[in-house]
C-alpha cells in the first residue's frame, strides 16, 4: 500500500490477529515497524515474517498496562529509529458476562488493557509524533464502542472510552495545528483469537461462546481488516468502520438512536445472549 514507505510505525499487540496483520502489511508497504506484545511466541512469529519480507523491525515484550515500561519503550523506539510517525494502539482483551455476574476486578482488567493501554501509548508517543512533523495516532476501538451490548459492559466501557478519548484528541490536534492525524477504528467481527483468549463470568461456557463467535460473528480475515484500516490511515480518515456489520451497526445507532434500547431486547433473543450454562 502506498504512503507508508520510510514511516516508522509502532504496533502494540502485534503477536496475533489484527496487530500481526497490521505489522506485516506495514512492513510490506515499506514502513519500519516497532512491534510489541506480552505473547513473546506470537511476537517472534511476527518478527520472523517481517524479517523475511526485508522490513526493518524492532520487537519487544511490552505489557501496555505498565506505564513506566511503556515510557522507557517509547524512548527506546525513538533511539532505534530516530523518529516515530504512527502508533497503532491495538493490544486488547475481551470479557463476557452480565454486570450482575461480574466482579469489579473483571471490569478493571479490561479497562486497564483496552482503555489505559491506549491512553498510555497515545500520551507517551504523542510528543514524538508531533516532533516527526507527520504523525498519526490510530486507536482500535470496536463496534462495541458504538453500541452497548448485553454481556459486554466491561468491554463496551473500555471501547466507548477509547472512542471518546480519540475523538477529543483528534479535535485538539486540529485546533492546536499539530501535524498529527487521529483515527478511531471500529472493527466488526474479525477472525482472530480474541474470543478464544477472552475471560468470562463464572458459569459461562467459554468454549461454546468462543465457537459461536468464530463461526457466527467473525466475518473478515485480519489481513482484510488490516487493509481497510491502513487504507483509512492513508486517507487520513477520523473514523474507520471495518466490515459490513460495523457499517450496518453504525447506521442503526445513528438512525434509531435511543429507540434501539427498546427494540434490541426483542431482537437479541435470550437464547443468543450468554447465560450461565451449568
Ligand atoms: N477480533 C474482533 O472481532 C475485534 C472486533 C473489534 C475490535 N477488536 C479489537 O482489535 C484489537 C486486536 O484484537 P484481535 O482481535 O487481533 O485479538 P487477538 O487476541 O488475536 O490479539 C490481541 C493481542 O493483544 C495482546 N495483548 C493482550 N493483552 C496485552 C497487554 N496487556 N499488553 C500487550 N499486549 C497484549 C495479545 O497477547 C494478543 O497478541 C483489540 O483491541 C480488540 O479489542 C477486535
Amino acid at each position: 500500500m502506498q504512503g507508508f514507505a520510510g514511516k516508522v510505525a509502532v504496533v502494540t499487540g502485534a503477536g496475533s490477529g489484527i496487530g500481526q496483520a497490521l505489522a506485516i502489511e506495514l512492513g510490506r508497504s515499506g514502513a519500519h515497524v516497532a512491534i510489541s506484545d506480552i505473547d513473546t511466541e506470537g511476537l517472534a512469529a511476527t518478527e520472523e515474517r517481517l524479517i523475511a519480507i526485508g522490513a526493518r523491525v524492532k520487537a519487544d515484550r511490552l505489557d501496555v498496562t505498565e506505564r513506566e515500561a511503556f515510557s522507557a519503550y517509547a524512548d527506546s523506539v525513538v533511539a532505534h529509529f530516530d523518529k516515530v510517525n504512527q502508533i497503532y494502539n491495538n493490544a486488547g482483551i475481551a470479557y463476557t458476562g452480565d454486570v450482575e455476574m461480574t466482579d469489579f476486578k473483571d471490569i478493571e482488567r479490561v479497562v486497564d488493557v483496552d482503555y489505559w493501554g491506549v491512553v498510555n501509548g497515545t500520551m507517551l508517543f504523542l510528543p514524538h509524533l508531533i516532533a516527526s512533523g507527520d504523525g498519526h495516532v490510530i486507536n482500535i476501538s470496536s463496534v462495541f464502542g458504538l453500541l452497548g451490548m448485553p454481556g459486554q459492559a466491561a468491554y463496551c466501557s473500555a471501547k466507548f472510552a477509547v472512542r471518546g478519548f480519540t475523538e477529543s484528541l483528534s479535535l485538539e490536534m486540529a485546533i492546536a495545528g499539530h501535524p498529527v492525524k487521529v483515527t478511531s477504528v471500529h472493527p466488526g467481527g474479525i477472525k482472530t483469537a480474541i474470543a478464544r483468549n477472552m475471560t468470562t463470568a463464572d458459569g459461562l461456557d467459554k468454549v461454546t461462546l468462543a465457537k459461536d463467535f468464530d463461526t457466527q460473528m467473525a466475518k473478515l480475515s485480519p489481513e482484510k481488516a488490516a487493509h481497510i484500516i491502513l487504507d483509512g490511515v492513508r486517507r487520513r480518515k477520523a473514523r474507520v468502520l471495518v466490515g459490513s456489520d460495523a457499517k450496518t451497526l453504525d447506521i442503526a445507532v445513528r438512525v434509531a438512536a435511543s429507540g434501539l434500547q427498546r427494540f434490541l431486547p426483542r431482537v437479541l433473543a435470550r437464547a443468543n445472549h450468554p447465560m450461565p450454562r451449568q
